[in-house]
């Protein structure tokens, strides 16, 4: 039994503050941030740049924005403006996530304006975290949220793939992207264009 615990580590180790494995879940919270401000548009980008040795991630929202106050006091992990506790630790641990990993962590903002956060990361940096499973990420954000726009881009090594919800829903007309149907479809496109991109 203490094997099983030294190799998987001890149960409920996930779920310690301040502990997220994948960057896919570094990107599910920084989206929720984005949801939470009103945006209408999520914007999400991925470049691997294998020669250069780089990742960022990038995501982009239309919501209320911060101010210049603001943007300086939420990498303090005891800022928040939830009402439910009283430390925000998303932007924070992203942060530290890209500084453990030789990055960089740029957060853009203005009232009105809407939200840019940029993080890049040397790829092959041993304390870079793993992507983990982007697809479910999205799939959360499509399936919870099917009323906001998702574009999502991923470049890796001269390969491509992208998704704008917008241009499904108007294919779609009145049919809610989040119908069991079109969310199943949408995630087999998703996984299987991830797939050949070698994520
Ligand atoms: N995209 C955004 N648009 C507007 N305000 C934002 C955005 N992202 C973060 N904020 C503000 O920054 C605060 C801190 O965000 P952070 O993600 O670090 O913590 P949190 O969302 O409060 O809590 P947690 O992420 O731990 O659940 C948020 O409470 C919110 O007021
Ligand atoms: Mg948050």
């Amino acid at each position: 039994m203490w094997d099983d615990f030294t190799r998987w580590g001890f149960p409920g180790a996930d779920e310690r503050v301040g502990f997220v494995q994948d960057l896919s879940l570094h990107i599910l919270d920084i989206a929720e941030n984005s949801l939470a401000a009103g945006a209408r548009r999520v914007e999400i980008r991925i470049e691997e740049d294998l020669q250069a040795d780089r990742m960022t991630i990038e995501i982009v929202d239309d919501g209320c924005g911060m101010d210049e106050e603001m943007v300086k006091r939420v990498l303090d992990p005891f800022f928040t403006t939830k009402t439910t506790r009283r430390v925000g630790l998303g932007l924070p641990l992203l942060a530290e996530a890209c500084r453990m990993s030789n990055g960089k962590f740029c957060l853009q903002s203005c009232p009105g304006g809407g939200t840019t956060v940029r993080a890049t990361f040397q790829r092959s940096h041993i304390d870079r975290k793993p992507l983990g499973n982007i697809g479910d990420t999205l799939i959360t954000l499509i399936v919870g949220h099917p009323e906001v726009d998702l574009f999502y881009e991923h470049r890796k090594d001269g390969g491509h793939f992208s998704l704008d919800t917008r241009e499904i829903k108007a294919e779609l007309g009145d049919v809610p992207l989040n119908t069991p149907q079109i969310a199943s479809a949408l995630r087999a496109s998703i996984f299987s264009g991830l797939g050949e991109l070698g994520v």
